[in-house]
């Protein structure tokens, strides 16, 4: 008996280790066998913060992109830009598949995102993700800003053909059944290639007039009110605000147009410009102009991205990349120029 004591009690412990083990074993197996998982679904949610900063005004690269990762980003949207954060909601639930049938969370975390050479921009407060079968995504908050230079210098980057890092750093915990908790260290750098915005302005059916109207009188100096139908460049929703261009005719000045406020929408998006440009010098190169009869082809240059009067540095950076030009048919628009 006095023998079998010591005997008992070691083999408790040991079962009790086993079992220890066990659960460690269970939760390594899980990871190494889910890994992936937590890893798009990290993924799924940064490239929901990153993708609309630095592509907007970028076009189908973003989509293709998200696509890969099978993403659906509809319904996403950055609306209420200031200079130093904008507002981002979505609500979103993502599909695992795979049979993932695992249930727990991930804990809210902040995530810091940096670019390439380690200087922090933002600050992303992540909500606590659940996990069942697919994560719910339930983002409705605002994502301050702390770097402006480094986000317009992306936007640039990523408007110009170039590629670009940006590197996302955080600690959450995962929490799965009754497994113990992983204390989880992501450090994560996502690279990109750049999109060339002019190609994109250029390219064929991006946007259409489809009224124009002569403006008389007009207070601000205004003489043409016009409505744009615009492919959107991004894959999501984006409240941009008042954006300037320029205009030029081989290489003379001939005015500018006005955005007041350009809400580019998931599909089909309708704006109002109004436009201050030499009348003069447009009719005389419709009549007389090396074109077709009627055609005038006009250089359209990005110039400033301001909401409620406050430059928006990072989408200024994106409109100013706009260096395009285009081919107007004025004859199409006669009737509504000579009523
Ligand atoms: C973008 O494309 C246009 C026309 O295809 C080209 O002229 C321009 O050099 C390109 N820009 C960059 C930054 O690659
Ligand atoms: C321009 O047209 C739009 C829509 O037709 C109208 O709502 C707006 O008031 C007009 N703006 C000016 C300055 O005429
Ligand atoms: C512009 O018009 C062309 C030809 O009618 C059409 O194919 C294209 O989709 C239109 N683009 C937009 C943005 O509405
Ligand atoms: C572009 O338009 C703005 C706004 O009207 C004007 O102040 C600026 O001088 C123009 N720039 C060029 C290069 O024409
Ligand atoms: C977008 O425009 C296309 C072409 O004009 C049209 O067929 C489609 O129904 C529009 N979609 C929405 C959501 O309005
Ligand atoms: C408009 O263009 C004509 C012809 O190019 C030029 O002579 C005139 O000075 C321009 N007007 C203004 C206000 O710039």
């Amino acid at each position: 008996m006095s023998k079998s004591d010591p005997e008992e009690s070691s083999a408790t412990s040991h079962t009790d280790e086993v079992a220890k083990l066990t659960i460690w074993q269970r939760f390594k197996r899980h990871m190494k066998k889910w890994w992936w998982v937590y890893l798009i679904a990290f993924i799924c949610i940064f490239l929901v913060v990153f993708l609309p900063i630095i592509y907007v005004g970028i076009p189908h690269f973003a989509n293709s992109y998200i696509n890969k990762y099978q993403y659906d980003e509809t319904g996403l949207s950055i609306t209420n830009p200031r200079p130093t954060a904008f507002h981002v909601s979505q609500s979103k639930k993502i599909s695992m598949g795979g049979g993932f049938s695992g249930s727990g969370h991930l804990s809210a975390f902040d995530a810091s995102i940096r670019t390439s050479d380690n200087r922090e921009f933002a600050i992303f407060p992540v909500p606590e993700i659940k996990f069942g079968g697919g994560a719910d995504l339930d983002i409705d908050q605002d994502l301050d800003l702390s770097c402006i230079d480094c986000l317009s210098d992306l936007a640039v980057s990523a408007a110009t053909d170039k590629s670009f890092s940006v590197l996302v750093k955080g600690k959450p915990n995962l929490k799965l059944g009754g497994l113990p908790t992983a204390h989880l260290n992501i450090d994560k750098t996502l690279s990109m290639n750049g999109y060339n915005v002019t190609e994109f302005v250029n390219s064929e059916g991006a946007f259409n007039i489809t009224s124009l109207d002569l403006l008389q009188d007009n207070e601000d100096g205004y003489n043409f009110n016009a409505t744009l139908a615009l492919r959107n460049p991004t894959p999501f929703t984006v409240e941009m605000g008042h954006v300037i261009f320029n205009l030029s005719m081989g290489g003379s000045d001939l005015g500018y147009v006005d955005l007041p406020s350009l809400m580019l929408k998931q599909e089909n998006t309708s704006t109002v410009v109004l436009g201050k440009v030499n009348e003069t010098m447009l009719v005389q190169e419709a009549l007389l102009g090396s074109g077709e009869f009627g055609e005038v082809t006009i250089d359209v240059q990005g110039y400033s991205c301001d909401y409620n009067g406050q430059n928006i540095p990072y989408f200024a950076a994106a409109i100013k990349a706009v260096s395009a030009s285009t081919t107007v048919d004025l004859t199409k628009y006669a009737s509504s120029l000579l009523d």
